[in-house]
């Protein structure tokens, strides 16, 4: 069946990964990104998906009503899938006023927008909202992963406006009839992922010589999913699910922080030892000069409220849709330090600001 999408927040991380496997998958399917691009979008993750005009981006804010609207009718889309959010636990911390508005307000409006439009003029249609398993709250070190049928137990703002967000999709699929799916995952890491999340911050700070902060004592768990295994189970989600269900999607990988910084470290060390024309691209690295990157590794102060554990229990996934995570995390973990290594100009322009200003510059402020 041929889809018409609409991805929200198709400029960021899991995003615009999404938006390259689903093209790749289904080119002759129509995909148009709507993106406010925040300090976290990036056309560039973009740029050659939409520069030929196979895809079509749109710089703009979840919350237009108007504008989403405008797109559902002039597209003739029938597929929303919702990954525009406010994605840092850390800023949610110092400010939460955001998350509340993109996170629950914005997908409030985009429901809304999918009401007036598909269920006033009868569209077949699915809503898909990308959730996290933090809403769930934190494990024990010796329970059993998050199913999902676990309470909702959410505990940072972050997490919070997720939850909240879940609860407005489901209420709108009780109460009105929008055919919504939604899926729960752990951690994502991979390509394209804003250097202020651990694993991307860890490899750009490693290459260049600096701290490794670890909060606490790094003994927090957390279950890592490669986002391209992400992008598999929301397709198939999207493709096999009948409206109504949710779907909890994990890497099966649990790691400690401090254990998953150790793995990071070892393998940039061995990407210097077989590749001597790295030291002289990155003279910082401790790696450069034949020593341990994991000297660079610093104990900093904790993240207020900081949950001890996730996992999730992927097992309805495999029974009922048959998708498994495909990548190893030591796999991952190296091709992921391979791609920040081959695209040093795409993480130096993101941390630079330069980016900010061309953006500015095609689009307007
Ligand atoms: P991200 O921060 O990299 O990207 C978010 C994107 O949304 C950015 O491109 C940003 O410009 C855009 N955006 C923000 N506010 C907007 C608005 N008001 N209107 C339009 N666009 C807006 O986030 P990510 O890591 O790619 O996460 C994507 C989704 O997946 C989020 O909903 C997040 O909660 C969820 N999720 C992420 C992870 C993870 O590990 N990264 C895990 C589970 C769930
Ligand atoms: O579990 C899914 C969630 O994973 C998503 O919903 C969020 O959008 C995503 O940001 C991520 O949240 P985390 O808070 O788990 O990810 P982060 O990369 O910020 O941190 C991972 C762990 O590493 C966490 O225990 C905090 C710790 N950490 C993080 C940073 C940035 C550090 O020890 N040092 C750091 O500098």
């Amino acid at each position: 069946m041929s889809r018409r999408l609409l991805i929200t927040g198709g400029a960021g991380f899991i995003g615009a990964n999404f938006a390259h496997f689903w093209t790749h998958a289904k080119p002759d399917d129509r995909i148009v990104l709507l993106d406010a691009l925040t300090y976290a979008g990036n056309y560039a993750n973009v740029a050659a998906l939409c520069d030929p005009g196979a895809v079509r981006f749109v710089k703009g804010d979840i919350r237009d009503f108007d504008l989403v609207c405008n797109l559902l009718r002039s597209e003739k889309l029938d597929t929303i899938v919702h990954f525009a959010a406010e994605s840092h636990v850390d800023r949610s911390i110092v400010g939460p006023g955001e998350f509340v508005g993109t996170n629950i307000v914005g997908t409030q409006v985009l429901l809304d927008a999918a009401r007036a439009v598909w269920l006033k003029e009868g569209v077949e249609h699915r809503f898909h909202h990308i959730s996290t398993d933090e809403v769930y709250g934190s494990l024990a070190p010796d329970a059993a992963p998050f199913s999902e049928s676990h309470p909702y137990d959410p505990r940072s703002p972050y997490a919070a406006s997720k939850a909240a967000s879940d609860h407005l999709v489901r209420a709108y699929g009780h109460t009105y009839g929008i055919q919504y799916s939604i899926s729960n995952c752990s951690n994502n890491y991979g390509p394209y992922q804003f250097p202020e999340k651990l694993i991307p911050l860890c490899i750009v700070n490693i290459l260049e010589g600096q701290p490794l902060p670890v909060y606490g004592d790094g003994k927090n768990i957390r279950d890592w999913l490669h986002v391209h295994d992400h992008c598999s189970a929301v397709m198939k989600i999207i493709e096999h699910s009948p409206p109504g269900e949710t779907w909890n999607v994990g890497g099966n990988s649990e790691r400690s922080n401090i254990d998953l910084v150790r793995a990071l470290c070892a393998a940039v060390d061995e990407a210097f030892a077989r590749d001597r024309s790295l030291a002289t691209r990155f003279p910082n690295c401790p790696a450069a000069r034949g020593a341990s990157s994991a000297k660079l590794i610093t104990f900093v102060k904790d993240r207020p409220g900081h949950d001890r554990r996730y996992a999730i229990d992927s097992q309805r996934m495999s029974n009922q849709l048959g998708w498994r995570a495909q990548i190893g995390l030591a796999q991952g973990l190296a091709d992921t330090i391979a791609w920040y290594l081959d695209n040093e100009t795409w993480w130096r322009n993101v941390m630079s600001g330069k980016y900010r200003d061309w953006i500015t510059q095609q689009y307007g402020s």
